[in-house]
């Protein structure tokens, strides 16, 4: 049995925690032993810094601030939760990682990739995720699914061309890897989006198996 590393990415509303639940199910129902998780967050601590980070408050956060957060969270995370869930050969589902910190704070933010490059060396050494599901669709559908949430986060609060360049980040990535990315039409019906999750699994059961 060999561990394996699932993340889910996309803005909000795309349906990443619907569909964690979705792939937790068949893959438990084929006995695999998975582990849901989230970032940021994912232990008590990672989960107090998360709350540093999407609270709202007068004070602006500078970037580099919220890049060392979401770093130090990722380190606590990875210690805890997902180097231990690996090595006991569990299937990790996480939504988000990295790749939201390359989209958010790199993209969005305008941070330099290299420097996110260099932190994620730093915090992970050599792990990667195995997969990274991007679920992608338009903003305002997203916007539209998730808005039915309530109170906005300091994420949500950022306007369109945060959101563009959050978009464009998570489809490059997605692009210049196909190997480990799978994009997936976010905007289809959960049904269609269910079906493409349902192709994958013979796949993941054979790489799980080792
Ligand atoms: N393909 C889809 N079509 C329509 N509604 C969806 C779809 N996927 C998710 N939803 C709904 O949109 C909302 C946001 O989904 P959620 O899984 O919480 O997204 P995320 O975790 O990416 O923010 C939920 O109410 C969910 O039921
Ligand atoms: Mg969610």
């Amino acid at each position: 049995m060999t561990g394996l590393f699932i993340t889910l990415e996309g803005p909000e509303g795309a349906g990443k925690s619907t569909n964690r639940e979705y792939l937790a199910e068949r893959l438990r129902a084929a006995g695999v032993e998975v582990v849901l998780t989230r970032e940021p967050g994912g232990t008590p601590l990672a989960e107090r810094i998360r709350d540093v980070l999407l609270a709202p408050v007068d004070e602006v956060m500078n970037p580099d601030t919220e890049l060392l957060l979401v770093f130090a969270a990722r380190a606590q995370h990875l210690a805890e939760v997902i180097r231990p869930a690996l090595a006991r050969g569990a299937v990790v589902l996480c939504d988000r990682f990295t790749d939201s910190t390359y989209a958010y704070q790199g993209g969005g933010r305008g941070l330099s990739l290299e420097r996110i490059a260099t932190l994620e060396a730093f915090v992970q050494g050599d792990l990667r995720p195995d997969l990274t599901l991007v679920f992608d669709l338009p903003i305002e559908i997203g916007m539209a699914r998730a808005s039915a949430r309530g109170r906005l986060d300091r994420f949500e609060l950022e306007g369109r061309v945060f959101f563009d360049a959050v978009r464009s980040a998570f489809l490059k990535r997605a692009e210049a890897d196909p190997a480990r990315y799978l994009l997936v039409d976010a905007s289809q019906s959960l049904d269609r989006v269910q079906q493409a999750l349902d192709a994958l699994m013979p796949q993941l059961l054979e790489r799980h198996r080792g």
